[in-house]
């Protein structure tokens, strides 16, 4: 377990009502290692009343971005396929958790076409339209030296960072080419209790506007 950052601040949510936890996962594995995790951490965030929706990024007709630039000025994409609908899920969601598999040192080429669209996000100065979304990201690798990519997951944060996210938390399975999470269920227990912790009961009332965090974990 090693910390990146404190979380400095966390938006207060409508008090005692549910929250809507938005997954997204970017293996071709429909049913794999980070599908799994992020499944765990949404059904945890469900069993303390949060409203979970989960989508295969890899499943998705998302096109890359053609760098038209138009999104910056109006804040929409003009490209019509299913990004359309992650954009609405986005921003009525409270919380996301987006997984991806290392591949070849990086997120997929899935999750990075997802990435890349959300420049619809930041305005032509490059401040955010997002107020402040938290975010947790998963990652699952077949190496399984956990310190291995740290240095990629870290920038991977500050970048979704500067798209206006707070990230929670940075969850990384490795090793799991000799051994499936599905086969470690401590580590979807884990997941399931980091869910729990961003359900509405556990977030911080109206009147916090400090919460130090060091979630940031291998599992
Ligand atoms: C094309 C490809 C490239 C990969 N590259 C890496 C890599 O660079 N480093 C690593 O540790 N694992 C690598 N892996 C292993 C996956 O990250 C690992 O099996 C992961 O848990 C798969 O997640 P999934 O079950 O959600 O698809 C690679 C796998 C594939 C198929």
């Amino acid at each position: 377990m090693f910390t990146l950052f404190e979380i400095l601040s966390l938006k207060c949510l409508n008090g005692g009502s549910s929250i809507k936890v938005l997954g997204l996962a970017g293996s071709p594995n429909i049913n794999g290692n980070t599908a799994k995790l992020v499944n765990a951490i949404l059904e945890g965030a469900a069993e303390n009343g949060a409203d979970k929706v989960v989508y295969n990024l890899a499943s998705l007709d998302i096109k890359g971005c053609d760098a038209c630039r138009r999104c910056q000025e109006s804040g929409c994409c003009l490209i019509d396929d299913d990004m359309q609908e992650i954009y609405e899920e986005i921003q009525t969601a409270d919380a996301v958790v987006l997984g991806s598999p290392v591949y070849m040192w990086q997120m997929t080429a899935q999750t990075k076409l997802f990435v890349d669209r959300l420049t619809a996000f930041l305005r032509p100065n490059f401040s955010s339209r997002l107020d402040h979304k938290k975010l947790i990201l998963v990652f699952s690798q077949g190496s399984p030296d956990r310190d291995a990519f740290k240095p990629y997951f870290e920038y991977t944060a500050d970048l979704f960072s500067y798209i206006g996210f707070d990230v929670l938390d940075i969850v990384i399975a490795a090793g799991t080419d000799k051994l499936e999470v599905s086969f470690r269920p401590y580590m979807l227990e884990k997941a399931r209790d980091l869910g729990k912790s961003i359900s509405a009961s556990n977030l911080p009332g109206p009147e916090c506007t400090r919460l130090e965090s060091s979630l940031t974990q291998s599992l």
